[in-house]
């Protein structure tokens, strides 16, 4: 029927909101949080700080920083009951999912249903981006028998959330390129997890629930998921060379993972930061092999994947990085959602001062005027 809408896969290209978070340029490689670049905040800024200037709009007062970070700090500690879920779940679950249901619990202890409070969104604003290092890093211990370690309020965010998962203070320098790593983490315009985020917050569900709808989206190997991916394609190419991998891998149109981009057509800024952090984190750890191979695999890559816009992402060198500094694989994606769950919350709140539920049409390919056929009658 010539009068349905026409389709657009996965609506790409197709705007669904008006936002002024951030802003990509997919092909000069940019990317701004509230018109600050990626690569600036990346160097000179702090998670705590940024994430306000994601969710506020602009850089934080100097006692506007003070009283965010330490509402952040006073709001780490999980309830025990919510440490008793955790020590229920399989220890071979993955951690996301120790995450998405360690928070949809979160939303049972500070019930937030009334969203048109403010102070209310607020404090599940706080409380959403204090708590998730502790789920996660508690599951981690957790999983292997350890006792989850309580934060230290002596220490940053990113920091803390190291200590809490190795019960190691991190050396400034391993700090600084965690720190770096959430940052860069922390927001992308309309990616699937922030849609979905939005999707349920349409419905004014409860700021718990939206962060625990888009955890589950970030979980995908489209998506937050490629950077555990990445480490085991890196592991499967074993001794076989870079550009011989590849050519049989796009031979079997195999998605090499950590490569391509829905709005990146050329490499993703942030892939770029990363691999400059992982040199500093190379100078005190070494490189390790695995990175040799990944950029070795990039340069292969451009010949071939190159012409067509396929570049590296934020997911082909964050892996390589949290490897190196003793992080878990399967923690990769946890880690994503601690930081996006800034962007993740700011696009909620944005949302929700023009809401409107979203309820998307379909072009619909079905029968019409279908008999029923009494049971008895069918085979
Ligand atoms: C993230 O959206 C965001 O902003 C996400 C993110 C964020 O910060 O939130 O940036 C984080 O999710 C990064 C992406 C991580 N995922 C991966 O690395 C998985 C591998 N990448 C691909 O699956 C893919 O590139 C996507 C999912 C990222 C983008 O998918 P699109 O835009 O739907 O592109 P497509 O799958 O339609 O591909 C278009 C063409 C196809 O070839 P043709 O059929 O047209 O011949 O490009 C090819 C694809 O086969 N292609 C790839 C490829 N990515 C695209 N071919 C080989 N390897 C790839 N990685």
């Amino acid at each position: 029927m010539s009068d349905q809408p026409k389709l657009v896969p996965g609506l790409a290209d197709i705007p669904v909101a008006e936002s002024a978070i951030s802003f990509i340029d997919g092909k000069r490689a940019r990317l701004e949080y509230r018109g600050l670049a990626v690569e600036t905040l990346a160097r000179e800024s702090t998670f705590e700080e940024t994430s306000w200037l994601l969710l506020e709009g602009a850089l934080p007062s100097q006692r506007e920083l003070a009283n965010f970070d330490s509402e952040l700090r006073n709001h780490r500690r999980i309830k025990f009951k919510i440490v008793d879920l955790l020590k229920c779940l399989p220890e071979a679950g993955h951690p996301m999912g120790a995450l998405q249901a360690g928070v949809a619990a979160l939303g049972m202890f500070y019930p937030a249903c009334d969203v048109s409070d403010a102070r209310s969104n607020w404090d599940s604003v706080v409380r959403l981006i204090a708590k998730i290092p502790t789920i996660v890093a508690a599951f981690h211990r957790l999983r292997r028998g350890d006792e989850a370690l309580p934060p230290r309020d002596d220490l940053g965010h990113a920091a803390n959330f190291f200590w809490m998962l190795t019960e190691q203070e991190p050396s400034p320098a391993v700090a600084r390129v965690l720190d770096a790593c959430l940052i860069l983490h922390a927001e992308h315009s309309m990616n699937a997890s922030t849609f979905s985020a939005r999707v349920t917050g349409s419905t004014l569900a409860d700021p718990y629930t939206v962060v625990s709808s888009a955890i589950g989206t970030l979980t995908g190997p489209l998506h937050g998921g490629a950077n555990e991916e990445v480490l085991d394609m890196l592991d499967e190419m074993g001794d076989t060379p870079p550009a011989r991998w590849l050519e049989n891998a796009i031979a079997t149109k195999r998605k090499i993972m950590g490569f391509g981009h829905r709005v990146y057509k050329v490499k993703d800024p942030r892939a770029t930061v990363l691999q400059e952090l992982a040199e500093h984190v190379f100078a005190e750890s070494g490189k390790p092999p695995k990175y040799e191979l990944a950029v070795d695999l990039e340069r292969a890559a451009a010949a071939q994947l190159g012409p067509k816009g396929i570049y590296p992402n934020v997911d082909f060198y964050s892996g390589i990085v949290y490897q190196s500094l003793g992080i878990p694989r399967d923690l990769f994606t946890p880690i994503f959602a601690i930081s996006r769950v800034a962007g993740w919350l700011s696009h909620w709140l944005e949302q929700l001062e023009n809401n409107r539920i979203y309820r998307p049409e379909q072009v619909y390919v079905g029968n019409h005027d279908m008999p029923y056929t009494p049971l008895e009658k069918r085979p």
